[in-house]
């Protein structure tokens, strides 16, 4: 039978849809999601997403370790006593090799706990694209793409992102069933596919982002297939299997 693709535009969206048995790709292209991938391929061990800045304190508070980092953003800026961002930037090896981070963010971490029903969640970004999509045709279940928008709204983007990854699950001589959302977003990428960088950059968060100094994170989410780490969300933690 052929494998089923359905997109939500949002978090909220994500909750009303059923996810037993499924895949759900969850994607922040700015930038949460290219930021855990970058931190990954610089030795991270792993994330346990939170929702609220309240919540990420205590549980660091909780654990007291040292491998232990708190990390995240609202409104893009860093968080007052946070040790790292939701830059890609600041997860170099230096800082986080070997550590655990709390993340917080504002729409990413979000989508993410409202993924946690779902077979299988996997954690997807232009940076892995090629990656997900082998992962996703391994584990052969039908697959939900979760964008995280922006604030519970639709954001181009994710959407595009997730019509990269629609596009690739079509190639190979495959047809998987795609809902009209699925079809929408294939069809967008198949529109900017060209050219990205240009369509991060004009994006509203990608303007967003330029203006308050941060255009660099943008470039870096743009670089498609420089990874081909999968890392995955269970029980409440974001990790690479091994
Ligand atoms: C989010 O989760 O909303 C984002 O990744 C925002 C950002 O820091 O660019």
């Amino acid at each position: 039978m052929a494998m089923k693709i359905d997109l939500a535009f949002t978090p909220f969206e994500l909750e009303k849809k059923d996810l037993a048995g499924k895949s759900v790709v969850v994607i922040d292209s700015l930038r949460a999601t290219s930021t855990m991938v970058t931190a990954f391929e610089n030795g991270c061990a792993g994330f346990i997403p939170v929702a609220s800045i309240e919540e990420a304190r205590e549980l660091a508070a909780a654990l007291n370790d040292p491998n232990v980092l708190l990390g995240g953003e609202r409104g893009a800026r860093a968080l007052e006593g946070f040790q790292v961002g939701n830059s890609p930037r600041d997860y170099s090896a230096g800082k986080v090799r070997g550590k655990t981070v709390i993340m917080t963010t504002t729409n990413g971490t979000r989508a993410l706990v409202a993924a946690r029903k779902a077979g299988d969640v996997f954690i997807g970004a232009f940076l892995n694209l090629s990656a997900v999509c082998r992962r996703l045709k391994e584990a052969g279940r039908d697959v939900i793409i979760a964008c995280s928008g922006e604030k519970n709204l639709f954001c181009l983007e994710d959407f595009v992102c997730g019509g990269a990854i629609i596009a690739c699950l079509g190639g190979d001589g495959n047809s998987p069933a795609l809902t009209d959302a699925a079809r929408a977003a294939k069809i967008l990428y198949e529109h900017f596919s060209a050219d990205i960088c240009a369509m991060l950059e004009g994006s509203e968060w990608g303007l967003y982002l330029d203006g308050i100094g941060l255009g660099e994170d943008v470039r870096i989410c743009a670089r498609i297939d420089s990874s081909s780490l999968v890392p995955v969300y269970r029980g409440g933690k974001v990790f690479l299997e091994p």
